[in-house]
This record gives C-alpha cells, sequence and structure tokens, in this order.
C-alpha cells in the first residue's frame, strides 16, 4: 500500500516535470537574438520563412545572415524562436550580401533562387544560387543574364518563370529590361520592354490572377517615383501598359511592400520612403477593379511605418520582416503581423496562427508528445521506484547513510528527456544551433533536411526519443 501511494507521488511528480521540461526546452530555444537589417530577402518554402542577408543598420553583415523561422506553428512576435542556419554545410559560398532577390521556384516548386545582390566583404558573387533542401548550389544557365543587378522585386508566374525587372546593375546603370529566368529549364530570356515604366530600383511587384504584373513606385536617380500610376505587364502576351490611379493616391515612395488581397481584387502596400523620411502614412489599398487607392479603415497609420524591409502573405496575414525604421521598442518586433482577412478591419497582431489543418497537426504533436512523454516517464519512475526502493532497501539495510528516494528522483528525471539540450543552461549554443552544427560537417542535404524537421519537433515540444532516456536510467 505504501509502495503504491509513493509511486502514485512519483508518477504525478514525473508529470509535473515533464511539463516543465517541455517548457524548459522551449525557452531554449529562445535564445537566438538576430541584429536588425535590412534589403534582406524573406522567402516560404513548405511552411518555413527564410531570411537571407541584408545589413545591419550601420552597414555590416548581421550576427546571423540566414534565419529561419518555422511557421507551421503559431508563435508570437514578441517571442520569436528564430533559427540560425548560417552554419549549413555548404552556405559559404553564398558571400555576405544585400540588395538581393530571392522567390520560390524550380522544377519542385521548392527551391529558393537567390538572385543579384551585392557583396558586403568583397568575395566575388554568382548571379544567380540555389537552395534546395538546405544545400546551395550555383546552376548553370543559359542565354544572356540580365544587366540589373541589385534592388529588383522579383515575380514568379504560375509556369515557374521567374520576372526580373529594371534594377541597378554594376556598371551603375538604371536599367528597365525585362528578363525572365526559367527556374525550370534554366534559361534567360529577354523580353519586351517597348512601353515599359522609365528605368528604376526598389519599386514593388505582384503577380496577379490575371496573370499580368502590376508594378508600382520606386527611384530613380534619387528621384523617388509616383503611385499616380502604375504598370502592367502582360506575361501572356508581352505587351507592357501603363494605368492611371485615382482615389487617395499614397506619396511617392520606393523600397515598400505589396501583397495581394486574399479575395485577389486589390493590392496591400506597406511602409516604404522618399528621398528624406520613412514615410509616416504606411498603408494603403489599391482596388484592382477601378484603380482607386484607399486607405483602410483602421488605426493610427504612423504605426510601425518602416522601409527596406521585406514582406510575405502566409495564410491571413502579411508577414513584414526587418527593415528600416523600428528598434525593437515595446510597439515593434522583428516581425509584424497584419491579418488582411477582413478586408474592412485589418488588424494588427502579434500571434500567428498557420491554418487550421496545420495547428491541429502541430497542436495534437504537442499533445501526443506531453502525454506520450509523461506517460512514458511515468512508467519509467514506477519501474525505477521499485528497483531504488528494492535498492534503497538493501542499501540502508547495509550502511543507513544514504539520502532519501525522494531527493534523489528529481536529479535522475532532469537527466531524462531532451538531456542534450537542457544540461548546461549557460552555454550559449542553444539546441538550434547546436544540432545546425552537426550539419556544418555533412553535405547530406537529407541529413540537413532531418535536422530542420528535429528542429521543428522540439518546437512543438515533442521530447527527444524513449531510446535516449532508458540508457540513462537505473
Ligand atoms: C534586352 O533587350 C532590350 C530591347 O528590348 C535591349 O535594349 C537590351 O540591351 C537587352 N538587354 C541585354 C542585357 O541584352
Ligand atoms: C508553385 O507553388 C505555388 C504555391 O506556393 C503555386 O501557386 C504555383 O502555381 C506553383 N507553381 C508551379 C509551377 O507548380
Ligand atoms: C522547358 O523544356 C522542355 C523540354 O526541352 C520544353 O518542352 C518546355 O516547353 C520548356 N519550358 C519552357 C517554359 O520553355
Ligand atoms: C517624405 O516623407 C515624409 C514623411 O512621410 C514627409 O513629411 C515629406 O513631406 C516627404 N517628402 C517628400 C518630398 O514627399
Amino acid at each position: 500500500m505504501i509502495f503504491l501511494n509513493n509511486s502514485l507521488i512519483y508518477v504525478i511528480f514525473g508529470i509535473l516535470l515533464q511539463l516543465l521540461l517541455v517548457v524548459k526546452v522551449y525557452s531554449q530555444i529562445l535564445t537566438i537574438k538576430p541584429d536588425l537589417r535590412y534589403d534582406h530577402t524573406a522567402t516560404l518554402i513548405r511552411d518555413g520563412l527564410y531570411i537571407i542577408g541584408g545589413a545591419t543598420p550601420d552597414g555590416k553583415t548581421p550576427n546571423y545572415p540566414f534565419l529561419f523561422l518555422d511557421v507551421s506553428i503559431p508563435f508570437d512576435t514578441k517571442q520569436l524562436k528564430w533559427h540560425d542556419l548560417s552554419n549549413l554545410s555548404n552556405n559559404d559560398i553564398v558571400p555576405s550580401h544585400q540588395f538581393a532577390a530571392a522567390i520560390k521556384g524550380g522544377a519542385d516548386n521548392n527551391t529558393l533562387f537567390l538572385y543579384g545582390g551585392m557583396n558586403l566583404d568583397n568575395n566575388p558573387m554568382s548571379l544567380v544560387y540555389t537552395l534546395n533542401n538546405l544545400s546551395w548550389d550555383t546552376p548553370k544557365i543559359n542565354g544572356t543574364p540580365p544587366n540589373g543587378k541589385l534592388f529588383i522585386t522579383p515575380v514568379i508566374d504560375y509556369n515557374g518563370l521567374i520576372y526580373l525587372f529594371g534594377g541597378y546593375s554594376t556598371e551603375n546603370i538604371y536599367t528597365n529590361d525585362m528578363f525572365i529566368l526559367d527556374s525550370i529549364n534554366l534559361s534567360w530570356k529577354n523580353v519586351s520592354s517597348i512601353n515599359a515604366p522609365s528605368p528604376r530600383i526598389e519599386y514593388s511587384a505582384v503577380f496577379l490572377p490575371n496573370k499580368k504584373i502590376i508594378y508600382m513606385g520606386g527611384q530613380f536617380n534619387n528621384t523617388t517615383l509616383p503611385l499616380s500610376e502604375v504598370y502592367l505587364y502582360d506575361t501572356v502576351n508581352d505587351i507592357w501598359t501603363t494605368q492611371m490611379t485615382g482615389g487617395s493616391i499614397p506619396s511617392a515612395r520606393f523600397a515598400f511592400s505589396s501583397v495581394l488581397g486574399l479575395d485577389g481584387q486589390r493590392i496591400i502596400i506597406f511602409g516604404g520612403m522618399n528621398s528624406t523620411h520613412i514615410i509616416s502614412e504606411a498603408l494603403y489599398v489599391l482596388d484592382l477593379n477601378n484603380y482607386n487607392w484607399y486607405i483602410p479603415s483602421f488605426f493610427e497609420q504612423q504605426l510601425n511605418a518602416r522601409a527596406e524591409h521585406k514582406t510575405v502573405l502566409i495564410d491571413k496575414y502579411m508577414v513584414i520582416t526587418f527593415g528600416q525604421g523600428y528598434t525593437r521598442d515595446d510597439s515593434d518586433s522583428d516581425i509584424l503581423l497584419l491579418d488582411i482577412s477582413n478586408n474592412d478591419q485589418y488588424a494588427w497582431t502579434t500571434s500567428f496562427d498557420p491554418t487550421p489543418t496545420i495547428i491541429h497537426s502541430s497542436n495534437i504533436g504537442v499533445v501526443i508528445g506531453v502525454v506520450f512523454g509523461s506517460t512514458f516517464v511515468a512508467i519509467l519512475l514506477l519501474i525505477g521506484s521499485y528497483y531504488l526502493r528494492k535498492w534503497y532497501k538493501n542499501k540502508k539495510e547495509q550502511t543507513d547513510t544514504i539520502t532519501t528516494p525522494e531527493e534523489e528522483h528529481p536529479r535522475e528525471i532532469l537527466r531524462i528527456p531532451g538531456e542534450k539540450n537542457t544540461q548546461d543552461q549557460n552555454q550559449q549554443p542553444t539546441s538550434t544551433s547546436q544540432i545546425l552544427q552537426i550539419s556544418g560537417n555533412t553535405s547530406n542535404s537529407l541529413q540537413n533536411n532531418e535536422m530542420i524537421q528535429e528542429v521543428r519537433d522540439e518546437n512543438k515540444g515533442i521530447p527527444t526519443s524513449g531510446e535516449d532516456h532508458r540508457e540513462d536510467h537505473p
């Protein structure tokens, strides 16, 4: 009877400790604190957001130049769980850089194409890099490449064709060439620039459901370009047209971001700057049915203004990443989230919830992890306590100077789940970077993938596998 009562206490204790450890693993992952940065790239591939390159406000290489954020799970922008991917197996082939363009494409439609950019430390830089399964490559691309290499906003169509318009060349020329990079056949094509917008950089662009691309704003030689006209490139017929706009036309700007509204009927632009300031009237919407601009009906326009950031649409959120003009104060984070699901009321939020299906699986993951983990620990404890008690009895008979099992247990439990990660709390490299350092020794992309999976599992608080625990236990 006494033995059973004790066991029950161990079980409850075990479950509590298990929960504590889950929390602990979580908090360990929070330790990466990336430098502020701007003119980086942000790309969504599968359920991960990849932030590559960019420079700190004083023009230096940021501390973690290759960041990953798992967007398959909920997160809060006040507690972002950044992962450092700078130690990827062959990451060193991509030099520190800014002003590059990145977009998802390729035959598998899951390859990141990194185009152009300017290196920060005088290393030669290839024109195109690809990142596939966390392994970098410099693909051979047929045909004549564009001159414009910097400050381009890339757009991709439904056939894997990447459109690269204008940009600034390394020969200090502003261009208005339109080039297609076929991300599947790996070839260049110079298409029409008849009636194209004037040469420009740091414009904004969105691929529309009617297979046209809309181009807005930008700058040329320190002249900020207006939004009173926008430009449409018809990707099917290779034709440029100019479209006048009306309504509350935003002031001229460049280095802003834009996304297609969830209904495909409007463009939402955010942030940007003119030749002197980051623009305080940050948010405007362009109705694609009549090309009228309007200011969405909500809150202070001035809050959260920034420029040279990058925005990615994920589910119902405009996910705005880094940029100039914020300092990590109370109302600002590396990531801003604008929930655009309701056209009548866009809403800033700090909590990201992925689509229901993904939420479902990851919640289940956590629940299974905790329940299974706790049960497992409980069973181990039951067995363990039996032997411990036996051992204790024997020992007591021998010496009588031993600590009680109640005191002994906590330490043993603490060594159990996730020991690899929680052993030394003062050591700076987090569980993630430790894992990824391992990956630095291998060139196997499949392994890299597993690393990411492992990182994700940790995120979800799933304890490490049972086999590890058994060995540690008496
Ligand atoms: C692309 O074609 C345009 C004419 O449409 C031409 O002016 C330009 O020089 C070409 N660009 C390159 C890099 O060949
Ligand atoms: C690639 O995936 C996107 C969705 O992420 C889709 O809209 C697009 O059509 C796909 N492209 C190809 C070539 O399959
Ligand atoms: C890519 O190449 C294949 C085979 O050469 C060809 O059938 C296909 O049309 C090409 N795609 C494009 C977009 O040019
Ligand atoms: C630049 O933006 C600032 C802030 O929005 C504004 O006060 C200023 O008038 C703008 N300058 C020009 C030339 O438009």
